[in-house]
């Protein structure tokens, strides 16, 4: 009998659907720090495997056993733990990520369907944009209960929040705790009254100036990038976020992270993906917990979920 035939030798895999950048760093990671095998799938042909062949020559080097191969072909992603979307286009400079909406609805939900078909049992992590409308795409295509979908943003937003914070006191991030809810896009919410130095608000450690300032500057994180690449988005820090997610899941070792959840009735809103403070761990979302929003943080959510919602009445609608 050959070990592949015993569960407890199967390897953990998580299957990447797109091997742009995003992909690829983030392939990188799980297979670098010796989290699970990976297989790589892209539409361009060779691509995936080029990528793949890249990072399995330096494991002698980066010291790891696992497997990174590419495919072209939903089938080599079979048994997989969890499946990261990321196939899409990326947004160029002066586009919003709305402006992908249509071309990306269609990548979206094609990977879900297919992915899912040859991996019942895994969890999907949605990272193409528009991330919230793509995410309740990939939900819906998948045929998933809601808790098994989800979309990785906020951990971005925060990361983002966190790292301007930390550059603007002159100290470590790995001090600063924060918080950034609703959609990925500009009408995202920072919380300050839930960002912390070391248990300190920061209200307490900044002026209202330069938290604005910083609340501003996260908001546009994505675009700055973009502005400076030309040719397209982020990907370290999406792949450091994304990765987050994944060894969460795969560990299980669940913790409150903000991420794209299915809402129904919590915040007050219904049927929709947008970004939330939940319980991650090996069931995907496990809880969704419900913080106590001024009133203007309540209103600010709203207005990024009738953004989203906006955005998903015209994609269903095509
Ligand atoms: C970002 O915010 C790519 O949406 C991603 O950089």
């Amino acid at each position: 009998m050959t070990s592949s035939n015993f569960p407890s030798c199967r390897p953990t895999r998580v299957s990447i659907i797109g091997s742009g950048n995003v992909g690829g760093a983030l392939a990188q990671r799980i297979a670098e720090k010796d989290l699970a095998d990976v297989v790589l799938l892209d539409v361009l042909p060779g691509r995936p495997q080029g990528i793949a062949l890249d990072l399995m020559q330096s494991s002698g080097i980066e010291r790891h056993n696992r497997k990174i191969t590419g495919a072209s072909d939903y089938a080599d992603t079979h048994g997989s733990n969890v499946v990261v979307i990321t196939a899409g286009l990326p947004r160029r400079p002066g586009m919003s990520r709305d402006d992908l909406l249509r071309t990306n609805a269609e990548i979206v939900s094609h990977a879900a369907k297919q992915a899912i078909a040859h991996s019942p049992e895994a969890l999907i992590i949605v990272v193409t944009n528009p991330l919230d409308p793509m995410t309740y795409l990939a939900w819906k295509a998948s045929g998933l209960p809601p808790e098994r979908v989800m979309g990785m943003a906020g951990i971005l937003d925060s990361a983002r929040f966190q790292t301007f914070i930390a550059m603007e006191m002159g100290i470590s991030p790995a001090d600063v705790r924060a918080m950034v809810l609703g959609s990925h896009g500009d009408l995202m919410v920072p919380l300050p009254g839930y960002s912390t130095v070391n248990g300190v608000p920061i209200t307490e450690l900044l002026s209202a100036e330069a938290i604005a300032r910083i609340v501003e500057r996260t908001r546009n994180g994505g675009a700055e990038i973009v502005e400076l690449l030309k040719t397209g988005g982020a990907y370290y820090a999406p792949a450091s976020s994304t990765y987050l997610m994944v060894e969460t899941i795969l560990l299980n070792q669940p913790r409150l992270l903000p991420v794209a959840a299915y809402l129904q009735g919590q915040y007050g809103l219904q049927d929709l993906y947008i970004g939330v403070p939940v319980k991650l761990g090996c069931g995907g979302v496990e809880e969704i917990f419900e913080l106590n929003l001024t009133p203007e943080e309540k209103t600010a959510l709203h207005q990024s979920a009738a953004a989203v919602r906006a955005s998903l009445d015209t994609v269903l609608a095509i």
